[in-house]
């Protein structure tokens, strides 16, 4: 299944900053209609609301909030694209420190991706079909120790992604995103190479174009598509050895 992103209405979680506004970018850039750009604090929003006039709607949205997610789908009941971007991370000693960041990243990354697709599936396949793209990590697929929580977050996300593809797929497009490091605040601790957000953009919506269920869309990841179809040992092999070379 493949969806074509020209006069299509589409909705981006978190898009006030990071990959979720040149999400909403790229998708204006290629010909979408209307973008929902949602986030916790709505005047974070302006700017691209001054940039793009009506073709952006500006909508508040918690994603952890099951009822503001569901009142949302109501909302853009004409939504054709939903990409679920948001989300949290932090760096944590789990053998140390108290595990509230913990239950704030499944909240969000696993929590608040469940709620998106629940409430926004339904509308997609009321609407013709469509694509729900679920932004999880390379992280998703290996344990990286300096974010080792964060990283079990996102391989839920990568597992609800398989769920809801193996449920919904032959009516809907169900993209699973495995960005590596990213130059946006979310990384901006990593002292490493990063993609540029706006490139990642463009990757994700040339795979949604092409067809593709899964997206390695940067240098580093796709370095990671080879050893993930090789499978779990392979992958961690070299992210041992990717780490033993970064230290
Ligand atoms: N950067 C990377 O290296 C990297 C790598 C792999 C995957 N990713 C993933 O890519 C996605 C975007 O990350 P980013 O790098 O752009 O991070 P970012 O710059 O930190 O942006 C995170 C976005 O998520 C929003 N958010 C956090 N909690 C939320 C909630 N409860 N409800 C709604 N929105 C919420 C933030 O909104 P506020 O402004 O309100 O906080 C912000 O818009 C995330 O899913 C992240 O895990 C990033």
């Amino acid at each position: 299944m493949q969806t074509n992103i020209e006069g299509k209405v589409a909705l981006v979680t978190g898009s006030n900053r990071g990959i979720g506004r040149a999400l909403v970018e790229a998708l204006l850039e290629r010909g979408a209609t209307k973008v929902y750009a949602t986030a916790r604090n709505k005047d974070s929003l302006q700017e691209l609301v001054e940039n793009y006039g009506d073709r952006i709607v500006p909508l508040t949205l918690d994603v952890t909030k099951a009822e503001e997610v569901n009142a949302t789908a109501q909302t853009a009941g004409d939504v054709q694209v939903v990409i679920s971007n948001a989300g949290f991370a932090e760096n944590i000693d789990i053998f140390i420190e108290d595990l509230s960041v913990a239950r704030q990243e499944m909240e969000v990354n696993y929590w608040g991706t469940l709620n998106v697709a629940r409430a926004f599936v339904p509308v997609l396949e009321s609407n013709g079909g469509g694509a729900i793209i679920n932004i999880s990590s390379i992280a998703g697929l290996v344990n990286f120790p300096m974010f080792p929580t964060y990283s079990d977050s996102k391989a839920a996300v990568h597992s609800l992604t398989q769920g809801i593809r193996l449920i919904k797929g032959g009516s809907v497009q169900v993209v699973g995103v495995y960005p590596g490091p990213v130059d946006t605040d979310m990384a901006a601790d990593l002292e490493m190479d990063k993609a540029t957000p706006q490139s990642v953009a463009v990757s994700i919506l040339n795979a949604v174009e092409a067809g593709k269920d899964e997206v390695f869309p940067d240098p580093v990841a796709e370095g990671f598509s080879g050893p993930y179809e090789a499978g779990t040992k392979t992958l961690e092999k070299q992210t041992a050895e990717m780490l033993a070379a970064s230290s």
